[in-house]
């Protein structure tokens, strides 16, 4: 059960065909470790392997290497896709054993896999409800549970990406405040049961992070919503994080088993205090994103 030297440990990034998960992915890679990404669409895996390769020539690069699979190089052991669909317990089962059959070992899960959405709550439909958390939830709960037996044996991390979203019920936000709470929720539960068994379970909270494309990738109903909220983290006046400033911090996580980070640091007060004091804390949030504005503002 040990690495093949080079490597340092043995990663699975879900959701590292793209944004944060890809340079997650990448900041492994740096840091020694062998990756495994894990997405829907093969060919977005297969462009994703070719980038972090540096070859920048994707697709045409790869060889498909048995069912949901994907490889740049038939002999490349240090990163490799598998196509699977987190929120579906039978693929996350033949994911990790994939993964487990090539490499019998794991120390590091990141569950990067998640969706945002905009909306007011009273349009909020239970469908759309049970989809955001299918996709921001359930599939890190499959994922973890999926990855438990090895994680044991390496004495692992797991780590969940959840939002500042997760830490305030901010307006506009559809489901996914709910969704991302109760990953806070599932992360603790996870970190306090499976210590005893010396694996570590942390969260990341990112405020809204810089992205080439600056399309919105969610559906607003610009009529009954304001403008700002189609804007990243709904209009909150936060800069855009760079992806590799929040990959830099899960690394932090996994090296020194950090609990929780909440980026930018700065807004960690606004979380203390709206915990202690939290008509303090409603007030401070609406400042924060754009005062008591509504649909016509
Ligand atoms: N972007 C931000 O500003 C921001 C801010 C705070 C927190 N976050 C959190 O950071 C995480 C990543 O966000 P992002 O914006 O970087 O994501 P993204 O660019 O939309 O990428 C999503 C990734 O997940 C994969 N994916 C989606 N659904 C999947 C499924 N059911 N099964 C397997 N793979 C799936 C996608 O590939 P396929 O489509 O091919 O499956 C893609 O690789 C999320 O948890 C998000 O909530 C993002």
């Amino acid at each position: 059960m040990n690495h093949t030297p080079p490597f340092v440990g043995s990663a699975v990034v879900t959701g590292g065909s793209s944004g944060l998960g890809l340079a997650i992915a990448a900041a492994l890679l740096r840091a020694g470790y062998r990756v495994a990404l894990i997405g829907r669409d093969r060919d977005r895996l297969a462009q994703a392997i070719g980038e972090l390769r540096g070859s920048g020539s994707g697709v045409g690069a790869t060889t498909a290497r048995g069912p949901g699979e994907v490889s740049p190089l038939p002999d490349d052991e240090g990163l490799f896709g598998v196509a699977a669909d987190v929120t579906d317990p039978n693929s996350v089962r033949d994911a990790f054993e994939q993964i487990e059959r090539r490499w019998s070992r794991l120390d590091v899960l990141i569950n990067c896999v998640g969706q945002s959405d905009r909306g007011r709550v009273d349009a909020l439909t239970p469908e759309r409800l049970r989809a955001l958390f299918d996709v921001n939830v359930t599939s890190s709960l499959l994922c973890s549970q999926a990855a438990l037996p090895l994680l044991r044996e390496s004495r692992g991390t797991v780590v969940n990406i959840g939002s500042l979203a997760g830490k305030f019920g901010t307006r506009y936000m559809g489901g996914y405040c709910a969704a991302k709470h109760a990953l806070a929720g599932l992360t603790q539960q996870m970190r306090l049961e499976w210590s005893e068994a010396g694996v570590h379970v942390a969260l990341v909270h990112p405020g809204p992070i810089r992205r080439a494309d600056s399309q919105p990738r969610y559906q607003v109903d610009a009529e009954t919503l304001p403008a700002s909220a189609k804007l990243p983290a709904g209009g909150a006046r936060l800069r855009g994080l760079s992806p590799e400033r929040v990959a830099d911090e899960v690394l932090r996580c996994i090296r020194r088993r950090r609990t929780e980070v909440i980026l930018p640091r700065h807004v960690r007060l606004l979380t203390c205090l709206a915990a202690a004091f939290p008509s303090l804390g409603d007030r401070l949030l609406l400042r924060f994103t754009g005062g008591r504005t509504g649909p016509d503002a």
